[in-house]
């Protein structure tokens, strides 16, 4: 399979040093171009992450010499790429704009940001319940007067745990959710030494991320209509969200009511037995198993089973009757994996599979 020449925007950011080593030898994309704010351009890619690179794992080789270049260099990345990972940090005015200004250049977007998420003809995609939603791409490509360029967007990091884990549970009909959000201070790209407030300490406000939860998973579970995307009615979902002192790892309480109650072995069995329609693909960053039910009482846990499957499973465990709603359990997924880069390049290698970037 011949590879496809990738550019990662915002490459020296914390999702894009994921996105940097999650490419390392990857078999379908090759790393062409890094790029970054005119702070870093024209600098080594080594020097400019020099004292800021957050991964456990060593800056790969073939980064390290590669100069960056300035993200508004539209007309320079654009010769040398087919497709662009984004995972800038900037206003979102300025992201739609960036964005469709690389779509219009023939580039494919594949984005970690939320700017284009509610666009009406943009999937938002999590590669193991949606694909049905790149349909959406020819008219998309329509309406920006492009043959290749198309930009589609990876979902909030919030809810890449519950909103897998209920859509197994999506026939017996899904009315009521209330979840609660322990979300990792990398979720905010930084650590603790960049944020030693966070050491002891519970925040209980994440800007704009509990609107984010209850709404993005009603596009998920939405229909395209030829034009765009119509959310789905149910179920209602109301959502806190709190910043916890772990580094990696969203972990997600849930209480849900169902039209049909099913039994709880019937809701293990779904989980047990779910299986995506983009395992035929085998898809290189796929996990072996998307959904992972827990008999421990003690699990899943942040710190054991974040990195389940490379960081791209979901973790699931306790569930147990509930007093006010049907059932409550508890799920877990890693936030810069599953929920950013991981979750991203998962997308663009089902594009590449399905033939989308031909
Ligand atoms: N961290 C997570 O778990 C997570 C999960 C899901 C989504 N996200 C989203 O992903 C995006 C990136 O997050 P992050 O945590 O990686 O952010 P970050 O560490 O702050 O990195 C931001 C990147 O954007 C670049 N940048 C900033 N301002 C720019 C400008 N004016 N022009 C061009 N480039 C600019 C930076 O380049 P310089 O180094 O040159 O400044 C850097 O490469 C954010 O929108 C965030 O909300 C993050």
């Amino acid at each position: 399979m011949k590879k496809t020449r990738v550019g990662i925007l915002g490459a020296t950011g914390m999702v894009g040093q994921r996105f940097v080593s999650l490419l390392e030898n990857h078999p379908y994309f090759e790393v062409v171009v890094l790029a970054a704010s005119s702070n870093s351009s024209g600098m080594k890619y080594i020097d400019s992450v020099n004292d800021r690179w957050k991964l456990n794992q060593p800056i790969p080789e073939y980064a390290k010499n590669i100069i960056v270049e300035d993200v508004q260099n539209v007309d320079s990345v654009k010769e040398k790429v087919d497709l662009v990972f984004c995972a800038l940090n900037m206003d979102k005015d300025e992201i739609i704009k960036i964005e469709e200004l690389y779509a219009k250049s023939e580039v494919v977007v594949v984005s970690n940001n939320s700017a284009h998420r509610w666009t009406e003809d943009v999937p938002m995609l999590m590669p193991e319940i949606n694909s049905h939603h790149l349909e959406a791409i020819q008219a998309q490509k329509d309406r920006l007067g492009t043959k290749k360029g198309f930009i589609i967007v990876k979902p909030n990091c919030s809810i890449q745990s519950y909103v897998p884990a209920l859509n197994a549970l999506k026939d017996f009909g899904l009315e009521k959710v209330v979840v609660s959000t322990y979300q990792a201070i990398s979720g905010s790209g930084k650590n603790f030494s960049d944020w030693p407030e966070m050491v002891d300490n519970v925040i209980p406000f994440i800007s704009g991320e509990e609107a984010k939860s209850e709404l993005e998973p009603l596009k998920i579970w939405g229909t395209f209509d030829g034009k765009k995307f119509v959310n789905a009615s149910e179920p209602i979902i109301s959502a806190q969200c709190i910043r916890v002192p772990v580094l990696d790892g969203h972990l997600a309480t849930v209480s849900v009511k169902f039209k049909e109650k099913p039994s709880k072995e019937e809701i293990i069995k779904r989980w047990k037995e779910y299986r995506s329609e983009i395992e035929k693909y085998r898809l290189p960053l796929s996990p072996n198993k998307f959904l992972t039910y827990f008999e421990e009482e003690n699990r899943p846990q942040t710190k054991l089973d974040r990195d389940l499957y490379n960081g791209m499973g979901i973790s699931i465990g306790r569930l147990r009757e509930d007093n006010i709603y049907d059932y409550k359990f508890v799920c877990l997924s890693h936030n810069t994996l599953r929920g950013a880069a991981g979750g991203a390049l998962l997308g663009a290698e089902l594009l590449k599979a399905k033939g989308l970037l031909d």
